[in-house]
């Protein structure tokens, strides 16, 4: 088999991609070690940046996120037990939606499905070969072993993927920061405790209460590295969400119907390309999740590459794909920051003290007053230009 590019993972940063691939006619076959319910299936963030709805809108796959995603045009802040409201709209002229990452993982499958994308599921033991010249990417299916030659390499397969791995260790640089907390987050089938997302610094630990829809909400809570599930029995986390938020977040309980535990870390691998293999989302990095950049970095490295690609294949043009890495690592640092700023400014760390808490306390009224705080808050929010 051939093809022009080759794509190692179906998560956003790998469906993204391969749609605008074939927006811009060129041939993409994507390879997913697990099968499309299980990709679809993993509840993660849900606040899409105004350039993750452009790139839906500008795809044709935006119908269902523009009746059923709620626009946010602001977040606020509980501090000291006391809320108040970022403009995000009036003060970078940009807008949120709150549509869930397996709604968009839905739509990306349906459409692929009507468009004819090609997408290999269940694809093991994927290997890339060759990949500093004239990459293939070889994979087993049902017992067979498969042989995918291709003038590219699309490293999309996350975190614990091989892509990362396949550039030699020689040639890359690491940059990490793991959290000595974790998320705890729920669904659950009630009414959100307010019609905006609100983050909250509490002595006890960081909460954030988000939503899915009207009748949906999700909530999460700042936990121990070593707590379980079992520990977090549903009467516990209510207690524990009511007293965090303080008395501003309408909280209506109910029996929740997904609970999960996320390690924090910030993580970013340099360069992003090796000779004709590039990579995207979270084989290259990773962002704690209290700025929801995760999945609106994903699409963005994707926009870059196929704008590359599109100006190698249409014109010969090689200089955008060589200064890709450049480009995407330039935006990635920002957002690492702006992620790493705003879990600092709202998690209970251990070894923060009596100062450090006020060194805390005092940067939320900081930003509570401050206009420009405010703005540089809300253009890190919506999310930064792509250029
Ligand atoms: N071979 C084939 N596929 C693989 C392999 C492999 N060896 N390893 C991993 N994959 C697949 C995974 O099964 C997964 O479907 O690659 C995909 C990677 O998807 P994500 O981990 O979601 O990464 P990415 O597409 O970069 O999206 C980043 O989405 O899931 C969120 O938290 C994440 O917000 C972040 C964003
Ligand atoms: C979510 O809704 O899952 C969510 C929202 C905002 C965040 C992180 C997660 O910062």
């Amino acid at each position: 088999m051939r093809t022009q590019v080759g794509i190692v993972g179906a998560g956003p940063a790998g469906l993204f991609l391969a749609h605008l691939l074939r927006q811009e006619g060129i041939a993409a076959t994507v390879l997913e070690r697990h099968d499309r319910a299980y990709v679809e299936g993993r509840v993660r963030a849900g606040v899409l940046e105004q350039n993750t709805m452009d790139v839906l809108a500008r795809l044709g796959f935006d119908q269902r996120m523009r009746s059923e995603g709620l626009v946010h045009e602001g977040v606020n802040i509980v501090s000291d037990a006391k809320m108040f409201r970022i403009d995000l709209a009036d003060r970078s002229g940009k807008r949120v939606v709150i549509y869930g990452q397996q709604e968009v993982m839905h739509d990306l499958f349906d459409a692929a499905n009507q468009l004819g994308v090609p997408i290999i599921f269940n694809a093991n033991d994927v290997k890339l070969h060759d990949v500093a010249t004239k990459p293939y990417i070889t994979w087993r299916e049902d017992e067979l072993l498969e042989r995918l030659d291709c003038d590219f390499i699309a490293g999309c397969d996350g975190f614990h993927g091989i892509s990362r791995d396949s550039i030699p260790p020689d040639a890359r640089t690491s940059f990490e920061r793991v959290y000595p907390f974790g998320w705890l987050g729920i669904l659950a089938d009630v009414p959100p405790a307010h019609h905006e997302l609100i983050y909250a610094n509490h002595l006890r630990g960081f909460a954030l209460a988000s939503m899915r829809s009207r009748t949906r909400s999700r909530y999460y809570l700042q936990c121990d590295l070593h707590d379980r599930i079992e520990d977090w029995p549903d009467e516990r986390f209510w207690d524990e969400l009511i007293l965090r938020l303080g008395p501003q977040a309408h909280i209506s309980t109910g029996p929740s119907f997904e609970k999960n535990i996320t390690p924090l870390r910030s993580f970013v691998t340099e360069p992003m390309r090796y000779g004709s293999l590039f990579l995207l989302g979270d084989a290259a990095h990773i962002v704690p999740p209290t700025g929801a950049k995760g999945l609106n970095l994903a699409v963005s490295d994707a926009v870059m590459l196929s704008e590359s690609l599109a100006a190698y294949y249409r014109c010969g043009i090689r200089s955008t794909l060589d200064s890709y890495s450049d480009r995407a690592l330039a935006r990635i640092w920002k957002a690492e920051r702006f992620s790493w700023w705003f879990t600092g400014l709202t998690h209970r760390f251990p070894e923060t003290d009596a100062f450090g808490r006020k060194m805390q306390t005092a940067e939320l009224a900081y930003l509570r007053q401050s206009d420009a705080l405010q703005t540089a808050f809300s253009e890190n929010y919506v999310g930064l230009p792509l250029n």
